[in-house]
């Protein structure tokens, strides 16, 4: 029924057939008009690359750092809220293939397996992302359990003091308390293997949080609380606390302003995304590569700099690595590899993404990641 995946737009297409509605449209949707969604992909097109012939384009080499970790390819995949509800066990997959390809796995505080249980089964330490809520004793031990899981990074979100308004969830019923209604029943019941699967873990809540907040395990009640915890009072000496509390390398996620940037550095932060959340948060935002070269003009030197928004192809990493970040991340590329064909889906996401990066970074001239600047871009269209 369908091709060999070539691209991530055909990994998409299986996802959406295998994810039942209300999920598939979680991990798809922006906010609002989906206006900066949108913005974060196709500025990244309205990016010319210069092409270069005839030079030596023997033994290349995409293997960087990020924050000093050795990566196999400037990418990282993303913190995303309810992965393991695009395939049952989806985080510890998608950790595993991460692993297999030499990436950081970043996993959410909204994710469905727990830290423990990623750490129970991975061997390389992924990296954690915290939301800060109300119950800073329950953040507290958020650190503490990631501190022993040996994760490597805290990777601290900064945008989401409160919940951008996504419409496709609202419509969907994907709310605080959720709502199952027949409209769901049949979402979930004409996506059969999805089902199957999901029938065969016991991982269906946010593990994260179940048994160690005060809400009552039950999913409704958990969801409430949740919703009700992110703290719009969340400031900078948060930062302060958290670095101490952590102790670890630390980064800055939702960063779009040169002025925040300058601020973000002086925390002595490891390093900073820039990100608008996938364009879930402030519709009519930015994209984040628009704002990218800014901000590596204020900050370049003080702090690394890495970003996250629109990334579907490794043509779309090299050009980013050209206007300034070390390193990248992805997140609906992984999502719906894991959707369409589970661990395997991820893999998938991450060779196609290695080889346009491969390949498009031999025709513009160039044999080593690490090499890569400005030199590269032809025009910039925004
Ligand atoms: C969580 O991070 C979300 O964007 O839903």
């Amino acid at each position: 029924m369908f091709s060999e995946p070539l691209t991530i737009a055909d990994l998409k297409k299986r996802a959406k057939w295998r994810v039942p509605k209300m999920f598939y449209d979680y991990a798809d949707s922006g906010a609002w008009t989906e206006s900066t969604y949108r913005a974060n992909e196709t500025d990244f097109a309205r990016i010319n690359l210069r092409q270069r012939v005839l030079v030596d384009m023997t033994d290349r080499s995409l293997e960087t750092t990020m924050i000093g970790r050795k990566v196999s390819m400037p990418v990282a995949l993303a913190p995303t809220g309810l992965c393991g509800m695009q395939h049952a066990d989806g985080e510890i997959l998608a950790a595993q293939a991460a692993e297999e390809a030499g990436v950081p796995f970043t996993l959410s505080t909204m994710s469905v397996c727990s830290i423990e249980d990623v750490a129970e089964h991975t061997k390389e330490p992924f990296w954690f992302q915290l939301y800060v809520m109300k119950d800073r004793g329950f953040v507290g031990d958020l650190i503490d359990r990631a501190k022993a899981a040996n994760c490597g990074a805290l990777v601290l979100t900064l945008d989401l003091q409160i919940l951008g308004q996504r419409h496709k969830d609202l419509v969907n019923g994907l709310s605080t308390p959720p709502k199952f209604t027949p409209k769901h029943v049949w979402q979930v019941g004409t996506r059969p293997f999805w089902a199957l699967e999901m029938l065969q873990t016991k991982r269906r809540t946010f593990r994260n949080i179940v048994g160690h907040a005060p809400a009552s395990s039950d999913l409704s009640s958990l969801a409430v609380w949740t919703a009700e915890q992110f703290d719009p009072k969340l400031s900078w000496a948060d930062v302060d606390w958290i670095k101490e509390r952590w102790g670890g390398p630390l980064i800055l996620k939702g960063v779009l302003d040169a002025e925040d940037a300058k601020m973000a550095a002086k925390t002595g932060a490891d390093a900073i995304i820039v990100s608008n959340h996938g364009g879930r948060q402030l519709d009519g935002a930015r994209s984040s590569i628009s704002v990218l070269p800014e901000i590596v003009d204020a900050v370049q030197g003080d702090i690394e700099i890495h970003m996250d928004g629109g990334i579907r192809s490794g043509q779309d990493v090299l050009k980013a690595r050209a206007l300034g970040a070390k390193g990248t991340y992805i997140g609906r590329p992984y999502l719906y590899g894991l959707g369409a064909m589970g661990k395997k889906g991820v893999t998938r996401a991450l060779d196609i993404i290695r080889k346009e990066l491969d390949v498009t970074m031999a025709l513009c001239g160039k044999r080593d990641i690490e090499e890569i600047d400005r030199e590269i871009i032809a025009k910039v269209g925004f």
